[in-house]
């Protein structure tokens, strides 16, 4: 089994009644660092930087990029590159997060579809790898900057392969009616617009991402041979050499047990048995592949620790345990109604079970975070570990209702380090400005 077939962290275990992650009780972690709490495995993360790599392997020219949306933080961005990832950006920040991390540059991939000047300019000049281009607009704005900069820009073009993957429409991108990539039907304008007037843009191969959350391996195998097929057209019709396809992110992970997320190893053989056999078929040779997991990469590495509140038992109805965060650190459940699984990580023991709803703290009805889970009886004080939160939960954070984002916590072999300092009440003021005539 590999890491997104597990809904919790590889190193969980239970002690004294207590849950332990990374060797760390985390009630411990939480009278520490506080609450509520991330915390990111970092055992886990590794193991699974190395079953992608290592799944890879029989793929000589590939590099695995890891989607930086999921969870972008400098000490995240040190450790997946450690185990040998490039990653994908998609915004200024993130490239500045890996700049200033001292991340290898080259190994960055910047997608995006609707890219700033500002973003195109700094990518450029701190030496970003590769460009997905994602339109006409990306296509212009690009030429004029390498134009204007004398720089040259290698860049992968972005398609929709028209591809309808079984997943919550929110985060489907590769059907036809998105907003994102060159419909198949402007790939032709869009090669002759850069051939014609933009010397500087190299276009190096193309790109696609189906969508996440992703079982059916089936849809990865249609990307993969609508690709090739494509690349071979534009290299006949164009006599060029594209050499390079990206087939983006979306593998699954484990929320709840329900879901059956296909092994990485698995999807990692489906695929590069398809790309030999169309590469074969299209008289291609030497294309060098990137896959972007994000989600895969970490979300079964992160929980996150919650403190109980109040309780309310509706008459004859729900009840409900509020916790001292929500969907301003998990906005998930609310946006996508994704499902997650949880234990009380001081009652690891207690076999007592009753049915609970898990609420966060703010002021919307929709801020649930569990609807009708069963646990051990919950009171004021008792610590909640919602598993598989590593993914998409800060880095789509907010401070809904003014409060302060939380922090996260790294832990391996009983050490838990801050990676992220949980906002202060002064930071939540510091970019507040009172006009003179206010005051
Ligand atoms: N590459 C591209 C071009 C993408 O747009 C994405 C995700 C990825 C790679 C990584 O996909 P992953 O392996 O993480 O599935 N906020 C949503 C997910 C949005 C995904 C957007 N694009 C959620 O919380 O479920």
């Amino acid at each position: 089994m590999s890491v997104n077939q597990y809904i919790k962290p590889w190193t969980t275990e239970v002690k004294d009644g207590h849950l332990v992650i990374g060797g760390c009780d985390v009630v411990e972690l939480v009278k520490k660092y506080g609450s509520p709490l991330y915390v990111i495995d970092e055992k886990t993360l590794r193991t699974v930087c190395k079953e992608y790599i290592e799944a890879f392997t029989e793929y000589p020219n590939v590099s695995i990029l890891y989607a930086s949306k999921a969870l972008a933080t400098s000490a995240i961005f040190k450790i997946v590159t450690q185990e040998g990832l490039g990653l994908d950006v998609v915004s200024g920040g993130e490239i500045y997060t890996a700049y200033k991390a001292g991340i290898d540059m080259s190994k960055l991939m910047f997608n995006g579809n609707n890219k700033q000047d500002w973003e195109l300019e700094s990518a450029l000049d701190v030496g970003v790898g590769r460009i997905s281009v994602d339109n006409f607009h990306d296509i212009e704005l690009l030429g004029k900057i390498t134009e204007q900069n004398n720089k040259t820009a290698d860049i992968l073009l972005r398609i929709t392969p028209g591809i309808d993957c079984h997943t919550h429409e929110y985060i489907q991108t590769g059907h036809l009616d998105s907003k994102f990539g060159f419909d198949l039907t402007q790939v032709d304008d869009a090669v002759k617009l850069i051939k014609t007037t933009y010397p500087k843009i190299n276009i190096k191969g193309l790109h696609a991402h189906i969508g996440s959350q992703i079982f059916d391996t089936a849809g990865y195998v249609d990307e993969a041979k609508i690709l090739v097929k494509e690349l071979a057209r534009i290299n006949k019709e164009y006599g060029l050499t594209l050499s390079e396809l990206n087939l983006g992110g979306g593998l699954g992970v484990k929320y709840v047990e329900t879901d059956t997320p296909p092994d990485i190893k698995h999807v990692a053989n489906t695929v590069i048995k398809t790309l030999l056999a169309e590469f074969k078929e299209h008289n291609l040779s030497d294309i060098e592949l990137y896959i972007e997991p994000g989600r895969s990469v970490i979300s079964t590495s992160g929980v996150t620790l919650y403190t109980a509140g109040a309780s309310k038992q509706v008459p004859h109805g729900t009840k409900y345990i509020s916790v001292d965060g929500g969907m301003a650190d998990n906005p998930r459940p609310a946006m996508y109604q994704a499902e997650y699984t949880c234990d009380v990580a001081n009652k690891m023991d207690i076999t007592e079970k009753e049915t609970v709803t898990i609420a966060g703290r703010y002021c919307e009805s929709g801020d649930i975070l569990i609807k009708e889970i069963s646990l051990p009886p919950i009171v004021s004080g008792d610590i909640l570990c919602i598993y598989n939160t590593g993914a998409y939960n800060y880095s789509m954070a907010s401070n809904y209702n003014r409060v302060q984002k939380i922090g996260m916590v790294l832990v391996n072999n009983s050490q838990s380090d801050i990676i992220v300092y949980r906002e202060t009440l002064e930071d939540l003021i510091s970019h507040d400005n009172i006009p003179d005539r206010l005051k």
